[in-house]
Parts: C-alpha cells; structure tokens; sequence
C-alpha cells in the first residue's frame, strides 16, 4: 500500500481530539467518516466543522472551495460499521481506557477491509497494547496529534516492533499530507516524547501548587513568561482535559505501581468535582 492508495480516512471519537483530526483530514481531501457512540458529541462535532470552516473563510484564512471541499467530504455516523466498512485508513480518538481500544482494534479488524491501516491517536498508550487485539499488528502505530488538532504541526509516529516499516512510513507521509511535520519514533515508550516531558514540567507545577508555593494562575504567569510557552501548565491541562490526565496518572500508577505517578490531589480534586477544563467551562479557570 501507498499513500496514494487512501481515499478514506475514519475518524473514531469525535471528542477533544477526533472532531478537529476529522476536519484535518477532511481539508487535505480525504473522505473522512467521524464517527462516535454518542450522537450527542457526533451533532457537536458536524455543528464545529459547519462553524470552523466558514469562520476561516471570514477571516481570509481559507479559500471557499476549501471550506466547501472539506465540508462535502466530511460525514458523521453513529455506526462504525458504516464508518470504517470502507475505510483506507483509521485514526482512533476514542477515550483513553484500554479495554474500550481493544474491543475497538477487534471490531476494526473485523469491520475493515484487509489493507486499511489501524493507527491510535492515544496520548500515551503504546499501539502493541492494542495490536495484538487484531489478526494485523503490522498495520497497527501510534499516530499522536496535539490539541488543537488544527493548529499543532507535531504529529508523533511510534513504530513498534509489531508495526511494519511500511505503515510507519505511510503514516509518516500521511502526516505531511495533512501539513503536519512527522517525528518517528523507532521504539514504544509510554507517553511518546512530548508527553513525557509535559509530565515532568506538569508534575513539578503540580507540586509546587499543592504545596502552596505559589498558584495556579502565578505559575502560569512565571511559564510563560520565563519560558515564553503559549500557555502555563494550569491553562494546558484545562485545553487537554483534567479528565484525561487524571486517566493518565492512574493508568500509569497501576502500570508502574510508584506513587509518584499518581494524579495530584489537585487534579483528583478538579476531577472529582467534574470540573474538566473548557469541554466542562470550568477547571483551574473558568470558561464562557
Ligand atoms: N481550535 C482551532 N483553532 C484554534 C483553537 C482551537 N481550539 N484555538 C486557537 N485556534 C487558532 C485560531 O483560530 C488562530 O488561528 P489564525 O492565527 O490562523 O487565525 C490561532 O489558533 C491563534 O489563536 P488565538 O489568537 O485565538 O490564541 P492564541 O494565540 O493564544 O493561540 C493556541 C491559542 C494555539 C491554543 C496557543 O495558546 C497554543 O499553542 N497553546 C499551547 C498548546 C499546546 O501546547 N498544545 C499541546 C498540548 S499537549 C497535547 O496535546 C498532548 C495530548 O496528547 C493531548
């Protein structure tokens, strides 16, 4: 298989990540089916593309053929037979819980056809969790954009030992297509690059908070004006979800078994009060 050979790309999840990979995928030409257990997140994700895209054009960003292409070439279903039946290539958004990825790899196995690629966009888990669900581990990657999906450039390629050369290479050409810049990573580890080093800066802001040094907002304010980041740590959990780093921080507690991978007793405080960041409007600040 070749990069030329796909036509259409399935998205699964329309969540935080899904609805705007979709939309990607969708300006660089591809077919792209979205699809999601929950219609609910399905209509936010179709009324999303309807406003992002003649946004763009309002704004001078895109051409209106662009926007018309995109939209004419993006659907939304709710079955993921009809999603994926045809599909070339799949990304997978879903949420981060590994059984809910195994049944999905399964299905997709199942579902496919033969040739399609079955990548996970997961944030930290490694794709051989997942492969070895499928009776084709050698088109089985990690495929991980960044939020918002739209405007990160990095796309992080992982490799297993499972994954052939050729997947990872159609991936890494996939990648381009959409206009992202591709960094392969030839060995599986948990959290990838980026993540691993967001862990370290976010378990230490983290700490430095729960210890009272200074606040959320302070910390914020001393990222990112010493280290010239966009957003402090506090803004950034609260884009990507506290939910999300909460899932991270216990599945890597139970992978590890050392304490210190646990979320913080501020993140477990925001999550338990379900107070996810902007997807809730409210985590470390709020949203309108
Ligand atoms: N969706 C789509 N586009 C968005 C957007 C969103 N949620 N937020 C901002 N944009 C676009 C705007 O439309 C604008 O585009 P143009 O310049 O082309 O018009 C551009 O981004 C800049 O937006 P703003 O001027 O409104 O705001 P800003 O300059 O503060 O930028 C930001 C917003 C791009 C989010 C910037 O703050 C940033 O880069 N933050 C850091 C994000 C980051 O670190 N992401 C990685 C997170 S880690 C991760 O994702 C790991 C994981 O596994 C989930």
């Amino acid at each position: 298989m070749k990069l030329e050979d796909i036509k259409k790309i399935c998205v699964i999840g329309a969540g935080n990540m899904g609805h705007q990979i979709a939309v990607c995928c969708a300006l660089a030409g591809y077919q792209v089916s979205c699809t999601d257990i929950s219609q609910e997140m399905l209509d936010k994700a179709e009324s999303f593309a309807k406003g992002y895209l003649p946004e763009r054009v309002a704004k001078g960003k895109m051409k209106q053929e662009q926007a018309d292409m995109a939209l004419a070439n993006l659907s939304f279903s709710n079955k993921l037979e009809e999603a994926a039946g045809d599909a070339d290539y799949v990304i997978e958004a879903a949420v981060e819980k590994i059984e809910v990825k195994r049944k999905l790899f399964a299905d997709l196995d199942r579902i496919t056809p033969s040739h399609a690629i079955l990548a996970t966009n997961s944030s930290f888990i490694v794709s051989s969790e997942v492969a070895y669900s499928t009776k084709r581990p050698e088109k089985v990657c990690n495929m991980h954009f960044f939020n918002p999906a739209l405007v990160m450039k990095l796309v992080e390629v992982v490799q297993g030992a499972h994954t052939s050369a050729e997947t990872a290479q159609i991936t890494m050409d996939l990648a381009g297509k959409l206009g992202k810049t591709g960094v392969l990573l030839k060995k599986e580890i948990y959290g990838f690059v980026v993540n691993r080093i967001l862990a370290a800066l976010n378990a230490e802001a983290m700490f430095l908070a729960d210890m009272g040094i200074a606040t959320p907002e302070e910390i914020d304010i001393a990222v990112t004006n010493a280290l010239g980041h966009p957003m402090g740590p506090f803004r950034l959990v609260d884009l990507t979800g506290i939910d999300l780093a909460y899932y991270i921080g216990m599945e890597r507690y139970q992978t590890t078994g050392d304490p210190k991978d646990k979320p913080s007793p501020l993140i477990v405080e925001k999550f338990t009060k379900g107070e996810y960041g902007v997807k809730t409007k409210k985590g470390f600040y709020t949203y309108d």
